[in-house]
């Protein structure tokens, strides 16, 4: 593999679902010329299979306070009221702006409710107490992520790099040059061409998604290796709070089919959970665990039914539906209805097996508001960032919410400070990518072996429920592994395979360290050995940094 050219752009933007997107859209619009990364193709990632839709207050018989209540109840504590209320309040006016882009939500009328056309409908997930989501049919990424394409690709200002991989930033502390960090771009791999480009611009957003694959079970796709956060970290920003993972609690249950996400909207239409009882009957739980039953907070639901399928050893639940009729579901779910039928299952005559999968991370970089990490010219956004809006639980459909707000914060602050940030004299002396004496490996099997394995111990024992013994377990392999791939890294070529493994060995020790430190249960972190909430922990968040004495 080659050392290869250097690119300039005013700002680099690495990823592309929504918080990637709106952001570069945001900064073209200013005037800039902004490149855009992507793994694989540009619609590859979380967004484009999100279902649920965008939570927003749009309705009069809504207010801004009681989104927010409800976003810091599910919280648990340990969201940033302040943040949570500007991301709120700045909902409806993106929401508009989506609006005029031209993306399509699904009308009242279209499913039949009102003879009133344009009145949107609003559907209710899991913690809100009020319908306000706003969404495209049951496939509300996939319709948002091809609206911000169709727009993006229009703007003679956005450059597209499909298949091209960042393998890390480049900062000041890293290059060694003294002084407060400074991000100037970053080292990318462009898969097809198969070389190392050196991308230097005056900022780089981090909007790299979420880290599912950090899980054996994940209704993420296989880009979703945690790479911000693990670039991030290698930075040296500030990772906070990554023991937060939100286990979606209804994938359909299905060993043939890839994970598929059955929608909490579906229980916000009335499905009800239920587990089959030693006499063979299909009994609903949920009223055991919270009052508000199968709409109770994602934390409380995914924890339920593991116990449930734990204590009875079944291999997973029941979702409930049939009470509505067939052609309401197929108006309302047509994807979930047709994915359901592919697999046996018609869901207004049957039940729909589920089980809990990893789907979100509420930890990752940290930032403020405006998406800006502390590292001069580095700013984060959507999953890999935490802005303090989801604390220790996500409340459902919030986070593109967030992504499409704070990517509209991103590019102000950017505005605002880019002249302290142009020209530094420093970034004159940004180094071009070199592999040293790497070769090429011919030992492919290292990579898969380990893979395979960091993901089955993060689900056995940093899962939904986990006890000290077993993140210390898992603590004792993540360091012996990170090991070997840091030999591995350097001492053979780049691949797309080996960086994905990097990034998930990082985050997974992130994730790891941070339950270890956390002494109590709270939001999305179960200890058995802490079981309880501590008070004193409040608004405490979990906060890991490296030192550069050592260089990885
Ligand atoms: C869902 O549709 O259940 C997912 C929505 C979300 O995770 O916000």
């Amino acid at each position: 593999m080659n050392n290869s050219e250097c690119l300039e752009f005013d700002h680099l933007v690495i990823g592309s679902g929504v918080a990637g997107l709106s952001a570069a859209l945001h900064l073209a619009n200013a005037g800039y010329q902004v490149a855009v990364l992507s793994k694989r193709t540009v619609d590859e990632g979380n967004t484009k299979y999100a279902q649920g839709g965008i939570a927003c207050v749009t309705d009069i018989q809504d207010t801004f306070d009681e989104h927010v209540q409800d976003t810091l109840i599910a919280g648990a504590r340990l969201c940033k009221e302040a943040v949570v209320r500007q991301i709120v309040e700045a909902g409806p006016a993106a929401i508009r702006e989506l609006i005029e882009d031209g993306i399509h939500f699904t009308t009242r009328g279209e499913l039949g409710m009102t003879e009133e056309p344009g009145e949107y409908h609003l559907g209710r997930e899991g913690g809100h107490h009020k319908r306000r989501i706003l969404h495209a049919g049951d496939i509300t990424g996939a319709e948002l992520e091809e609206t911000l394409i169709r727009t993006c690709r229009q703007h003679a200002n956005i450059t597209f790099f499909e298949y091209h991989i960042a393998i890390d930033l480049i900062v000041s502390q890293r290059i060694g040059i003294p002084g407060d960090n400074h991000c100037f771009g970053a080292y990318v791999l462009d898969v097809r061409g198969n070389t190392v480009k050196t991308f230097r611009s005056n900022t780089t957003t981090l909007a790299c998604g979420g880290a599912g694959k950090v899980y054996l079970y994940t209704c993420n796709p296989d880009v979703s290796c945690g790479s911000g956060i693990a670039m991030g970290y290698r930075a040296g920003a500030k990772i906070v709070n990554m023991e937060f993972i939100q286990f979606h609690p209804t994938i359909l249950y299905n060993p043939q089919m890839r994970s598929f996400l059955i929608s909490e909207a579906v229980r916000g239409e009335g499905a009800v959970l239920k587990v089959r009882d030693t006499d063979g009957r299909y009994v609903e739980f949920m009223q055991k665990y919270h009052p508000m039953k199968s709409l109770a907070p994602r934390d409380v639901v995914a924890r339920a039914i593991d116990n449930e399928m734990k204590r009875r050893g079944e291999e997973c639940v029941y979702l409930d539906i049939r009470h509505v009729p067939e052609e309401k579901l197929k108006l309302r779910f047509p994807n979930i209805f047709e994915k359901c039928l592919e697999s046996g299952i018609n869901m207004s005559k049957d039940l729909i097996p589920v089980v809990p999968a990893a789907h979100f991370v509420c930890g990752g970089v940290e930032t403020d508001v405006n998406g800006y990490t502390g590292i001069h010219g580095l700013y984060a956004v959507g999953e890999c960032a935490c802005t303090g809006l989801h604390g220790a639980n996500r409340l459902a459909s919030n986070s593109l919410l967030e992504g499409l707000v704070v990517s509209k914060f991103v590019a102000a602050h950017i505005q605002r400070a880019l002249p302290s940030l142009k020209r530094e004299p420093q970034a004159l002396q940004v180094p071009v990518w070199s592999c040293g004496n790497a070769t090429d490996s011919d030992e492919q099997v290292v990579i898969a072996h380990n893979w395979e394995e960091i993901r089955r111990f993060m689900w056995d024992y940093v899962g939904i429920f986990r006890t000290t013994k077993r993140l210390e377990r898992a603590k004792a392999r993540i360091k012996m592994i990170r090991k070997e791939i840091e030999k591995y890294y350097w001492d053979f070529y780049v691949t797309p395979d080996l960086l994905e493994l990097r990034n998930i060995a990082t985050v997974a020790e992130l994730i790891i360290d941070s339950a270890l430190s956390r002494k109590e249960s709270r939001g999305l972190h179960y200890n058995a050995d802490y079981p309880f909430l501590d008070p004193d922990l409040d608004g405490v968040d979990t906060v890991l940094q490296r030192s550069f004495r050592y260089y990885d």
